[in-house]
């Protein structure tokens, strides 16, 4: 059976810079609060019409040009968004139109957070049954425009970025080794947007009440779902591929918390160093931020080819996940 390999990586985020003393004079939180909490020093933000398909389109650009693939050559495109242009067309769609990838077929992933890893095993498994050759794999979001400027529970969270990979299918030991999906539906509530759907169609009292913005329940106890999740995700893919976590070169896990991470990391046994860590410079940005974080460890020389990469994510939904990489 073929493997799916990434044959190249990219990302962008917008130029805006919003820093902890901007948010500190919205809301009653300080730098102090916000980077012992959460790690996050700073996040970046699109400005006016700037969409999330304008953040996906470069990073796209950028990973099709590191993969040395011509747009032509591209069968499929994956969105992971949650924060998609509009409703419908899919933002995928709109993507593969500013591209002008023709002969692609195009379509969004709504997994939250665990979006990147979700796409990848979609992608995965198209390329492994011969369906598709090459396919587009993007993260890509713009949660500061639904995140609520008044709480400040979650609006120090957030950020704005995209990420993407190029994947090929390939032969021999190189590619994508496994991919394990997870979700919990029952605890969705803990984390979502409640309106602006068919439950709460669109209103001026559906906007009044908050709905339309992110909504986080309890904090805490995501905190605690999340550690367990991401730590579980990776445990079964180390025991799926008979591996030990000494064997893994780079954990690339979701950005969401600076001390989730260390969490996960202390948990499985992984020195720092081989942990990718960059949320003190995005904030959290959901389907993008592995991606981001991959392509700035490429772009730092910090993965070599036949290196062990262990991805883990965990996000709204609930939905969680990991994927073992051989590069
Ligand atoms: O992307 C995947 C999904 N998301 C996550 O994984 C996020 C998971 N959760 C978290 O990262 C953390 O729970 C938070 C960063 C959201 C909160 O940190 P925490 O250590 O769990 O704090 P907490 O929720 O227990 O709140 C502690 C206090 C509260 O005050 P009281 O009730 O003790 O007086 C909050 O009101 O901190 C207060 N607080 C703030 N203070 C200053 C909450 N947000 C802020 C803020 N600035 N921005």
């Amino acid at each position: 059976m073929p493997s799916a390999r990434i044959i190249g990586t990219g990302s962008y985020a917008p130029a805006k810079v919003l820093t902890n003393a901007d948010l500190a004079t919205l809301v009653d939180t300080s730098d102090e609060w916000i980077r012992t909490r959460t790690g996050i020093s700073e996040r970046r933000m699109t400005t006016g019409a700037e969409a999330t398909s304008d953040l996906a389109y470069q990073a796209a650009l950028r990973a099709l040009a590191a993969a040395n693939v011509d747009v032509a050559d591209v069968d499929m495109i994956l969105v992971a968004t949650v924060t998609p242009d509009m409703f419908f067309p899919a933002t995928a769609c709109v993507l593969q139109d500013r591209l002008e990838a023709r002969r692609a077929s195009a379509m969004d992933i709504s997994a939250a957070c665990s979006g990147f890893i979700y796409g990848l095993a979609v992608a995965d498994g198209l390329l492994r049954l011969g369906t598709f050759r090459t396919i587009l794999l993007v993260g890509a979001e713009t949660l500061t425009k639904i995140v609520n400027w008044k709480d400040r529970n979650t609006c120090v969270l957030f950020g704005d970025g995209a990420g993407a990979v190029v994947l090929r299918a390939g032969e021999g030991p190189r590619g994508i080794l496994s991919t394990h999906l997870f979700a919990d539906g029952a605890k969705g509530p803990q984390l979502m947007i409640p309106g602006g759907g068919s439950r709460h169609p669109i209103s001026h009292q559906m906007v009044e009440e908050g709905l339309a913005a992110i909504q986080m329940s309890n904090g805490n106890e995501v905190f605690k779902v999340a550690v367990r999740a991401m730590e579980d995700a990776a445990l079964t893919a180390l025991k799926y591929n008979s591996l030990d976590i000494s064997d893994i070169d780079l954990l690339v896990p979701h950005q969401a918390n600076l001390r989730i991470i260390n969490a996960v990391g202390q948990r499985l046994g992984l020195p720092e160093e081989k942990v990718c860590v960059n949320i003190q410079r995005y904030g959290n940005t959901s389907a993008a931020s592995i991606p981001l974080a991959l392509d700035e460890a490429v772009l730092a020389g910090r993965v070599k080819a036949g290196d062990l990469l262990l991805l883990c994510a965990f996000g709204g939904g609930l939905t969680w996940g990991s994927a073992v990489i051989r590069w």
